[in-house]
């Protein structure tokens, strides 16, 4: 271990950390690596609007990107494990490679071997890194490692950018602080930077009010080196990569499903062990152009190699109830989950209410079921997502007011809102507080509106998403 950085003794007189922009760069993996390292991969264009207009029929088969919830994952069991553990298919947005640069931060080693390819080497443990640890936009990303380096005997800053700073981080580190972890902070309680001192953790039961994954994760991952066994109890199933690739990396994770809901156990103590990752499609990014292929009149679009874990797929259940034309091929299996060919048609749509109980399985496609029902004769009913208000930004506010700058009829709820569709006169220029999500959503949308639909700040579709621009283009897409 690294001796602990001056200044680290007391709470009450940490410093604000300055900047959090410390880029440590990646090493490379010898002379064929073919594409730049880590820290030059940042947003090479950052256009200050990108306009959407009504398009001709979108045809053509794509590659969904790789899923961010698995890649941020790979780097970190890969970090926390003795060992190589060889990533093929990851997602070189920039959220990811911000969890990439911390793990290194902590002792690993990461290395890019080619498009999508990496090799983590771990030490079976964290050191207490040099610098503030900044993951940037990733909420993900910042949750999980603070779960990760809780259970070591570290001391680390957590940072990142300004809508990072605005998410709540209580809703992990409370339960990180029961388990013996102490988290301080510069300013407001519970806002980032957090500055952590880990280590000689206790195994907690936690039962969840609301299912995340998030904060299941974060506290499994503490339980890995708690004495005792952690369990954390989910009244929904969230998604559950976490528990999948804890076993690829060797781990026990039992799962039981009681009256109350899912109960997920993990005894302290397990070592991991470094193992090679596949990473799927991501069906949270495949669903922008399946819903341009819903929407835009004549349209054909597949993505290929798109996770289907059930629990990720509840937005094309929705789909498919709201009678959408969505068929999967070629089903099979890859890195443990399956994976499928999903192809759209241009379809007559209808509103629904969609199940409240299905919010976790699709808590990310909301703003792109909200843009795609603007196209459904009725109305979408969607409640029990008041989780939206805490993303990248409040997207139940920030969809509400771009559809009805579009000329769409919504109301708004405090825990939902409702979305009423037909035709959609567009016309807008639409504020997306730099939200990935939102941007791209009403890109879709413009490819099928009325009259062509802008977006400021579109620099954050990189974070999930880059290429998104470029494969919108080659399906036929006038994005620009
Ligand atoms: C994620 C869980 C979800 C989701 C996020 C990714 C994950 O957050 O919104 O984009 O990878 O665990 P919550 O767990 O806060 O719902």
């Amino acid at each position: 271990m690294k001796p602990l950085a001056a200044g680290w003794n007391s709470g009450a007189s940490l410093a604000t950390p300055k900047g959090h922009c410390q880029k440590p760069s990646f090493a490379r993996a010898g002379p064929a690596s073919p594409t730049p390292p880590i820290a030059d991969r940042q947003r090479v264009t950052s256009p200050d609007h990108l306009t959407a207009r009504k398009s001709p029929a979108l045809r053509g088969a794509v590659s969904a990107p790789g899923d961010k919830s698995m890649s941020h994952r790979a780097f970190i069991l890969g970090a926390m494990a003795t060992g190589v553990t060889e990533i093929e298919g990851l997602l070189e947005g920039d959220d990811v490679l911000a969890t990439g640069r911390a793990v290194q931060a902590f002792g690993a080693t990461v290395e890019r071997l080619g498009e999508g390819r990496w090799r983590v080497t771990g030490r079976g443990g964290f050191e207490t890194p040099d610098g503030v640890i900044d993951c940037g936009t990733a909420g993900t990303g910042v949750r999980l490692l603070m779960g990760a380096a809780a259970g070591y005997p570290v001391m680390a800053t957590f940072d990142g950018d300004a809508s990072l700073r605005k998410r709540p981080m209580g809703r992990v580190t409370d339960h990180l602080e029961r388990m013996g972890a102490r988290f301080d902070w510069s300013g407001a309680s519970g806002l980032l930077p957090a500055h952590l001192t880990g280590g000689a953790l206790s195994a907690i039961d936690h039962v969840q009010a609301v299912a995340s994954a998030q904060v299941k994760s974060a506290i499994l991952l503490a339980g890995l080196n708690a004495k005792g066994t952690t369990s954390v109890v989910e009244p929904e199933r969230s998604r559950d990569h976490t528990e999948r690739m804890l076993r690829a990396f060797g781990a026990e994770v039992a799962v039981e499903e009681t009256g109350a809901g899912w109960t997920i156990r993990l005894a302290g103590g397990q070592a991991l062990s470094g193992t090679a990752v596949s990473v799927p499609g991501d069906p949270s990014s495949a669903a922008c152009p399946l819903s341009a292929g819903l929407i835009v009149p004549g349209s054909v679009v597949t993505v290929e190699g798109v996770m289907l874990n059930t629990l990720r797929t509840g937005l094309f259940e929705t789909w498919i109830e709201m009678g959408a034309d969505l068929t999967i091929a070629n089903r099979r299996e890859s890195g443990g989950e399956a994976v499928g060919d999903v192809t759209a048609r241009h379809s007559a749509l209808k509103g629904i209410v969609v199940p409240e109980s299905r919010a976790a399985s699709m808590i990310d496609e909301y703003p792109i079921l909200a843009a795609t029902a603007a196209f459904a004769q009725g109305t979408t009913v969607m409640r029990g997502v008041g989780e939206m208000r805490v993303k990248e930004s409040d997207r139940i506010a920030l969809m509400v007011a771009g559809l009805r700058a579009c000329g769409v009829a919504v109301e708004e709820e405090p825990e939902g809102f409702l979305v009423t569709g037909g035709s959609v006169p567009g016309g807008a220029t639409v504020h997306t507080a730099n939200d990935h999500r939102i941007a791209m959503s009403h890109l879709v949308l413009g490819l099928a509106a009325e009259a062509a639909v802008t977006v400021d700040e579109p620099g954050m579709i990189a974070t999930s998403f880059p290429g998104f621009v470029e494969m919108m283009r080659g399906l036929g897409a006038e994005i620009g």
